[in-house]
């Protein structure tokens, strides 16, 4: 989605704001531009469609633009067509003024054609060019820019984050933010601002988060942080522990690979520091414990892959809390009158933490009462901050769209969470507890070894690449897993595929199997592995392929071709999901490979959905 990064300094902008851009490609965009005010106090825009390459093209074809004081922004199109026009920035009529900005002003026609009305001629189907002219036209009035601001933002109604420059103020930035991302970098005689941290960490780790409402003047020496009745404010400065070499590729042809061999790794970082005397430790509960009491309920709230982290864990906390547990889109709970009190425990999952669904749906179970428990991996997102608990994944950074670490992490922690809480609760029996922290402190050598031999994947994403159509089955938690499995394959590889729990089949989707159709079957759940196998033979007996998951264990009760059959070490039933996503991982980034697909950047989608 829609990426900002500015930059005040006394060094040339452009090739910074470049740079800053540059690492939130991964966000997902459309067309990318620039603005600088030099010196003299000249505003000069550069921006097209298309990738950021073509916007360092134009840029070394003419006239170089040059300024310490710039903004700069990467589109993903909501309102207008991706083109050069519609590219942000955006100024005013005059040109004076020069706007980025993240979100969707949902009030923009009328305030445009209140605009039109006093005579103002717009150039872009955008909505933000609609902040850009409304700026100019109180600049106009009153020529002090941070006032026009607040007027402004008095005006618009929806969700924002703005980076705005003025040739009349050749050293100052300018931000706001409500309702989308937004951060401020603390440098050497310069600061910044940036929609995610990674376009920053090659300058500064020092950073602040703006709240909403929130209005900040940024000059090379100082940062001014002013609430929506113009007091200035003390912001809290966070040290960025992320170091930069964990946002880049480190020779892996993709970050998505990267990523989904540094699984072992990142499962340890969220779960080693939670391990004390072989028992689960989260200090942010024990300094509350209260805060468990008399939950009777329990809403599992979040969008993509986390959400099906989130189906996982409804058959996780149900089975391990005894408390009925319901795995909610965020699109879905927010607008379904959802049946909240102050008996309810909300856990809310995210990997960037400024998922709008995903905050929105946060807010409004608060709003009804719910106790609040986030687990996100970005530190400070909006998500954390906002949640009265938050328990991070501590993934690092994940850059490829598709979600790998983030989501194994995300299951491992909730799962850890379900073991912990059915501690409190006096369900889960010592011996149970026992032997799944002997399987949990095992858990990233078990990863290890499936990622040790990745050989056979690439020969079955060399045999099945070219299918259409692909289904995933499974039964309780390989059913949860296979919509991870699903989406990572339809994701990247554009393969439509579709993933069903595998007792449905029956009632429709089996007569869509004829012979040759890959069926990709989940058989790592133990107690319904016969159940699973019937299946097999079900989809068999019609002529699919079939490609199994399975444990060791279990692998042989599935009669399939051993060059289809994929194998994962056994572990506790609780962990085994996380031991089953990686060579459903694997499979959709080969496939994707053989495609000649854009893995991490894959059309339409972007890392983190910032508008509804
Ligand atoms: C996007 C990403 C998915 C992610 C989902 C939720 O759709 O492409 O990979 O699962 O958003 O994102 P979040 O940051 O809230 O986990």
């Amino acid at each position: 989605m829609c990426g900002i990064v500015g930059f005040a300094g006394k060094t040339d902008a452009v090739s910074v704001l470049l740079d800053g851009l540059e690492k939130l490609e991964y966000r997902g965009y459309d067309s990318a531009g620039v603005a600088v005010v030099s010196q003299d106090g000249r505003l000069q825009i550069k921006k097209s469609k298309g990738r950021l390459a073509v916007l360092r093209e134009q840029l070394s074809k003419s006239e170089p633009i040059e300024g310490n004081i710039g903004i700069s922004h990467t589109r993903w199109a909501t309102h207008g067509e991706p083109n050069d026009i519609n590219a942000h920035p955006h100024t005013g009529e005059n040109g004076k003024i020069a706007v980025v900005h993240n979100g969707i002003i949902e009030n923009y026609l009328e305030i445009k054609q209140f605009l039109i009305n006093e005579g103002v001629t717009f150039y872009s189907d955008t909505d933000t060019e609609v902040i850009a002219q409304l700026l100019d036209y109180y600049y106009k009035q009153n020529s002090d820019i941070t006032e026009c601001v607040y007027k402004v933002l008095n005006r618009i109604r929806g969700a924002y984050a703005l980076g705005i420059i003025c040739s009349d103020c050749p050293d100052k930035l300018i931000a706001a933010r409500k309702d989308a991302p937004l951060l401020i970098g603390y440098g050497e005689n310069s600061n910044f601002i940036a929609s995610d941290v990674t376009a920053l960490l090659a300058y500064t780790r020092t950073v602040s988060y703006m709240d909403d409402n929130e209005v900040a003047v940024i000059t090379p020496d100082s940062v001014t942080v002013y609430d929506a009745d113009k007091n200035v404010i003390e912001k809290e400065k966070h040290t960025v522990e992320w170091d930069v070499s964990a946002a880049e590729k480190g020779g892996y042809r993709h970050f998505m690979l990267k990523e989904i061999t540094e699984q072992p790794e990142a499962i340890a970082k969220t779960v080693n520091p939670r391990m004390k005397d072989g028992r689960i430790c989260f200090e942010e509960l024990a300094e509350n414990p209260d805060f468990l009491k008399d939950v009777s309920k329990i809403y599992i709230i979040a969008c993509g892959s986390a959400y099906h982290v989130g189906m996982v864990g409804k058959y996780t906390l149900e089975k391990l809390l005894k408390i009925p547990t319901e795995a909610c889109l965020a699109s879905e709970f927010r607008y379904c009158d959802p049946l909240v009190d102050e008996n309810t425990l909300a856990i809310v999952i995210s990997q960037s933490g400024e998922t709008l669904d995903s905050m929105a749906a946060m807010r409004e179970a608060k709003k009804r009462g719910a106790k609040v428990i986030s687990l996100v991996n970005v530190i400070g997102s909006s998500i954390a901050r906002e949640s009265d608990i938050v328990l991070y994944t501590w993934a690092g950074p994940e850059i490829a769209v598709a979600t790998t670490k983030a989501y194994s992490t995300q299951l491992v922690l909730l799962t850890m969470f379900a073991v912990y809480y059915s501690d409190i609760l006096g369900i889960i029996t010592e011996s149970e507890y026992v032997s799944f922290m002997r399987e949990l402190e095992l858990l990233p050598s078990k990863v290890s070894e499936i990622l040790k031999d990745t050989e056979k994947y690439q020969e079955a994403a060399a045999r099945f690449f070219n299918h259409d159509s692909v289904f995933f089955i499974g039964r309780n938690l390989d059913y949860a897993l296979g919509l991870e499995g699903s989406l990572k394959l339809k994701e990247i590889s554009y393969i439509h595929s579709e993933s069903y729990a595998a007792g449905e089949l029956k009632h429709g989707t089996i007569s869509l199997i004829e012979p040759g159709t890959l069926v990709v079957s989940l058989a790592t759940y133990a107690p319904l592995i016969e159940k699973t196998a019937s299946n097999v033979v079900e989809v068999q007996s019609r002529g699919a392929e079939v490609l199994t998951i399975a444990t060791q264990s279990n692998a042989e009760k599935l009669k399939t071709k051993k060059e289809n059959s994929f194998t994962v070490p056994d572990t506790d039933p609780l962990l085994q999901p996380n031991l089953g996503v990686i060579p459903l991982q694997l499979f959709a980034y080969y496939v994707a490979l053989n495609r000649g697909c854009d893995i991490d950047k894959p059309r339409n989608l972007a890392k983190s959905v910032t508008v509804e």
